[in-house]
């Protein structure tokens, strides 16, 4: 409350027309639980691209959609040269995961996991798929999602999980539904545009300072 107070006097000195808005842009990105499925076997391709695995002449299944973002600091300047890991499920909602006891077939075609940078301006870019719901428990279906690892020295590391708009299962998530509203609207990505049958969701992520 004292951070977002903070923010919203900021902004508002700072004449901005929308402060509230700007101040969401300025809230850390929230932390997630990495969950039970980050790689633990090296992969030799890791690149921005998951659609594709070098020496494969397949491709992924499913939907291909490509994430784009700037991440910043708390005041809203670009972070360069962080490190973004990124894992997620297949087209089939299954992780390469020996513990992934999903029976939803592995597709051989999807990397699965990249380690990429942000640019001088903060930017990133990836190309993946539309990752599936799968089953967490008997009861508990997870939404699409996708996970990071954020890291950048002079910056809290960040570990959380971006989901996609208009998906019913993210209201029922157990983990999503247990973020304030302000959190939940900074962790699902927005659709801003359609490159073809290519759909480009935009995810922003704010890190902030290191606490020592
Ligand atoms: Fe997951």
């Amino acid at each position: 409350m004292i951070k977002l107070s903070l923010l919203g006097s900021i902004t508002s000195t700072l004449g901005f027309n929308n402060s509230f808005a700007k101040a969401l842009a300025m809230m850390p990105t929230p932390s997630e639980t990495e969950g039970p499925f980050y790689p633990v076997k090296d992969q030799q391709d890791k690149d921005a691209d998951l659609t594709q695995i070098e020496g494969h002449s397949g491709i992924a299944e499913g939907q291909h959609i490509i994430i784009s973002g700037q991440i910043t600091d708390v005041a809203g300047h670009p972070v360069e040269e962080a490190m973004l890991d990124i894992w997620q499920a297949d087209a089939n909602g299954r992780y390469r995961h020996p513990l992934d006891a999903n029976p939803a077939t592995l597709d051989a075609n999807f990397q699965g996991w990249a380690i990429i940078r942000s640019d001088n301006n903060g930017i990133f870019r990836f190309k993946t798929v539309m990752p599936s719901a799968y089953p967490a428990s008997k009861t508990w279906i997870r939404p699409p999602h996708i996970h990071f690892k954020i890291s950048k020295s002079g910056y809290r590391p960040l570990t959380t999980q971006m989901y996609f708009p208009d998906q019913e299962l993210n209201a029922k998530d157990l983990l999503f539904s247990n973020k304030s509203v302000a959190e939940q609207s900074v962790m699902i990505a927005k659709k801003i545009s359609q490159q073809g049958n290519l759909p480009i969701y935009e995810y922003n992520i704010v890190l902030d300072l290191l606490r020592k």
